[in-house]
């Protein structure tokens, strides 16, 4: 039996995941929900489904399995709490757009009630879901690069919005955090210093330090002023090294000593694993979402879980801590 699913905020990102759970073999799309009734029916009416205009209705009329949450909101993260905490609350698996939260106490309220619940919570930390990464992230975990050393992180996308001072850091780096932590583990120590572009309001540069629990040093540049969107990350190890371009475009691995620079690519379009672009995280991270239900994964071992995006956020908030008073925040 297919999963049955709702989406819960029906703009761009709401339609992309509800696109996904349409034509995913291990789901059936059965309705969806906006608070702007023309946003949930014109949604419902593509994808023929049924249209609600409010989260307890729809949780009192359909016998749902899991929902996405993608209803933004300040920081685009403001909106997420109150629909996260019905569905869970309702004992539904929840995936929730990032960051969880803009406010980090109602981020662990909203991993808390998952764990009280025993039902699976989800963050759409989708940068990590492409073959490269995973392939990356297999290096580490075989031991290819030796014992970890460092990592250097790039984030950049242009974003001329205006919420608030620290509006680049909540909303762009929940993504570029999480990813240094799927290479490097969790983060002890957190530094940063920000920037403004000119006539800009909110911090949107930004450079972090962290040190990782095991040692490991980091470093992170952010930026909502970069024209496009540049992403890179490359980690250093006693073996080797290896340099990801892009979220999907290309992995090299340089050896420390001996052997061959090795380099791998995006597959061509029709070959497995062939992403077009970065739509294509969203069919990659919420299919892998989708399997770990059907399969029972236990709600701790979730892949990019609620407590992987809290945690992305304690470092965020940490890094605004550390910029406000000068100092190297221990977390
Ligand atoms: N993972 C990624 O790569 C990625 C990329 C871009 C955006 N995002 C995230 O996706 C989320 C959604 O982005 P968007 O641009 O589609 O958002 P948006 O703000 O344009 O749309 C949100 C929708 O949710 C609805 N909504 C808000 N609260 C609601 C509630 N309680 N009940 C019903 N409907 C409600 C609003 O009416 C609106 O239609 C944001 O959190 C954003 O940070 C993620």
């Amino acid at each position: 039996m297919p999963l049955r699913v709702a989406v819960i905020g029906m703009r761009g990102i709401g339609n992309t995941h509800a696109n996904v759970y349409h034509e995913h073999a291990g789901t059936s799309l059965v309705a969806v929900c906006d608070m702007v009734r023309e946003r949930a029916d014109e949604s419902a009416q593509r994808l023929g489904v049924k249209a609600y205009y409010s989260v307890p209705s729809l949780l009192e009329n359909e016998e749902l399995d899991t929902v996405s949450v993608a209803t933004g909101g300040f920081e685009n993260g403001g909106a997420h709490f109150e629909p996260t905490m019905q569905a869970l609350e309702a004992g539904l698996h929840v995936l929730c757009e990032k960051p969880l939260s803009n406010d980090v106490a109602r981020a662990r309220e909203m991993v808390n009630k998952a764990k009280e619940k025993n039902v699976c919570l989800g963050t759409n930390l989708n940068h990590r879901f492409t073959p490269l990464a995973m392939q990356a992230k297999e290096w580490v975990a075989n031991g290819k690069l030796g014992d970890l050393l460092f990592i250097n992180m790039a984030l950049w996308i242009e974003n001329p919005n205006e919420t608030s001072p620290f509006f680049h850091l909540r909303a762009l780096h929940p993504h570029s955090i999480d990813v240094m932590m799927y290479f490097c583990g969790e983060v002890e120590k957190v530094h940063a210093f920000a920037g403004r572009a000119p006539g800009r309001q909110n911090w949107s540069n930004a450079s972090i330090n962290l040190k990782f629990k095991s040692g490991v040093v980091g470093h992170l540049s952010g930026s909502y002023d970069a024209g496009r969107l540049n992403e890179r990350c490359e980690v250093a190890g006693t073996n080797g090294q290896f340099v990801l371009d892009g979220v999907f475009e290309k992995l090299t691995f340089y050896p420390r000593r001996n052997g061959e620079v090795e380099e791998y690519f995006n597959p061509p379009p029709g070959a497995e694993g062939h992403m077009d672009s970065f739509a294509d995280t969203f069919p990659t991270r919420i299919g892998a979402w989708i399997r770990q239900l059907v399969d029972g994964v236990p709600s701790d071992e979730i892949d990019a879980s609620g407590a992987a995006g809290l945690a992305a956020q304690e470092i965020i908030e940490a890094a605004i801590k550390s910029f406000q008073t000068d100092t190297v925040v221990t977390l």
